[in-house]
């Protein structure tokens, strides 16, 4: 995170006595990226964060991953996978697409999440509809429709889905970590005037949790596998911790578009980096204003990158006709030119705003693909663009 933050007690100066109202002395946590190089944290606990009583290897769900051959665009009907109900948004998704980068999922949850650690890497859940309590060792995070929460690597969280409606997400799990990106920021971290988002936008938790118990929890992945420890306490016991590192959230309406009188390329809707890849928000904007132009995108081949769109919400314009839907994913790899559907770009020629809400996660390396991809793929949308009658 860029900035730095300050929430509930902590002492004057750091890895100085703070003691508890017993006399006895808070256990400092610091949580620091990149070899105490780059940003950390520093959490105070009433009991130690170091105290496991209990260590059990845990199987996840089974998933593997196939290349996408033969090499094809592809459409994901997300809402097609049908998960059923009892399901939590952390061992209850459905794997679609990976590289050894990244690997993005989707749940649908109604139930809260097990205390979770992901050692691996960062993780930038996006949520498609209903509201999730974000509970971590940081504090809450309160997310609804159209939030980016980012998690950063091994925050103790838990994901619980709140009001009546599931919480449907878009999860994107990375190899290392997510920011803004570095060119919307100056040497010291703090947004740009041209950038698209600013401090301002950002939410964080604002008070630290204080809950108390005993033999809790946690499930770790890590990157040779799972484990479920018990911790002696409960991890959310912090009573304070200031730092640049914790959680935080950012609402995609927050999202001020990059507008042009042509048409503009996709990194003026880049909203994060990750290692090797880069999250794009494609928002309700005016559109290309020359008086000759073109408002959807020109024929393109990306040629280092693989391009996948997560449509949220409005109308795709660019895909009219191809059976892109809400909650549609769809796959525009390298080796593939891909571009609007036929008779999208005579269609928009004068139209002056776009209503379509879109996440796109350009990968620099191939997606392979998931069981939950082939098991909601549309197999007709590589053949949109010839528009053939017999297919
Ligand atoms: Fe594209």
């Amino acid at each position: 995170m860029p900035y730095y933050r300050s929430v509930g007690e902590i002492p004057r100066k750091r890895h100085t006595q703070f003691r508890r109202p017993d006399g006895g002395l808070y256990a400092e946590e610091l949580m620091g990226q990149q070899g105490f190089s780059s940003d950390s944290s520093l959490l105070y606990h009433r009991h130690l964060p170091t105290a496991i009583v209990a260590a059990e290897e845990h199987s996840p769900p089974a998933w593997s991953r196939v290349p996408n051959l033969p090499l094809k665009p592809r459409h994901l009907r997300t809402h097609k996978l049908d998960p059923g109900g009892g399901r939590d948004a952390v061992l209850g998704r459905a794997h679609l697409l990976a590289n050894d980068d990244c690997r993005i999922s989707y749940a649908v949850a109604d139930q809260p999440s097990p205390l979770y650690r992901n050692a691996i890497g960062d993780e930038c859940l996006y949520l498609e509809a209903g509201a999730a309590r974000v509970e971590s060792t940081f504090g809450v995070l309160e997310a609804g429709a159209g939030d980016y929460v980012i998690i950063p690597t091994s925050v103790i969280h838990r994901i619980v889905p709140v009001g009546d409606d599931p919480l449907r997400m878009l999860v994107i799990e990375a190899t290392g970590h997510i920011g803004p990106p570095r060119r919307y920021l100056s040497a010291r971290g703090q947004f740009l005037e041209h950038a698209p988002y600013c401090e301002r936008d950002l939410r964080g938790p604002s008070e630290p949790l204080l809950v108390d118990g005993t033999d809790v929890e946690v499930y770790v992945q890590h990157r040779r596998g799972w484990t479920r420890f018990t911790y002696a306490d409960h991890p959310f016991d912090v009573v304070g911790w200031d730092g640049c590192l914790y959680p935080w959230a950012f609402s995609i309406d927050d999202f001020e578009p990059i507008t042009g009188r042509v048409h503009q390329p996709p990194p003026v809707h880049q909203t994060f980096e990750g290692p090797n890849f880069v999250v794009c928000s494609f928002v309700p904007r005016k559109v290309d204003y020359h008086p000759q132009a073109i408002p959807v995108p020109y024929n393109h081949h990306n040629t280092d990158s693989d391009e996948m769109l997560f449509y949220t919400g409005g109308n795709y314009e660019a895909r009219r006709g191809s059976g892109i839907e809400q909650g549609s994913i769809s796959l525009h790899p390298s080796g593939f030119t891909h571009g609007p559907q036929p008779g999208a770009p005579e269609r928009a020629i004068g139209v002056d705003f776009f209503d379509e809400l879109a996440v796109m996660v350009d990968t620099f390396r191939p997606l392979d693909l998931a069981e939950g991809a082939l098991a909601c793929e549309d197999p007709g949308y590589a053949w949109t663009w010839a528009a053939r009658e017999d297919r």
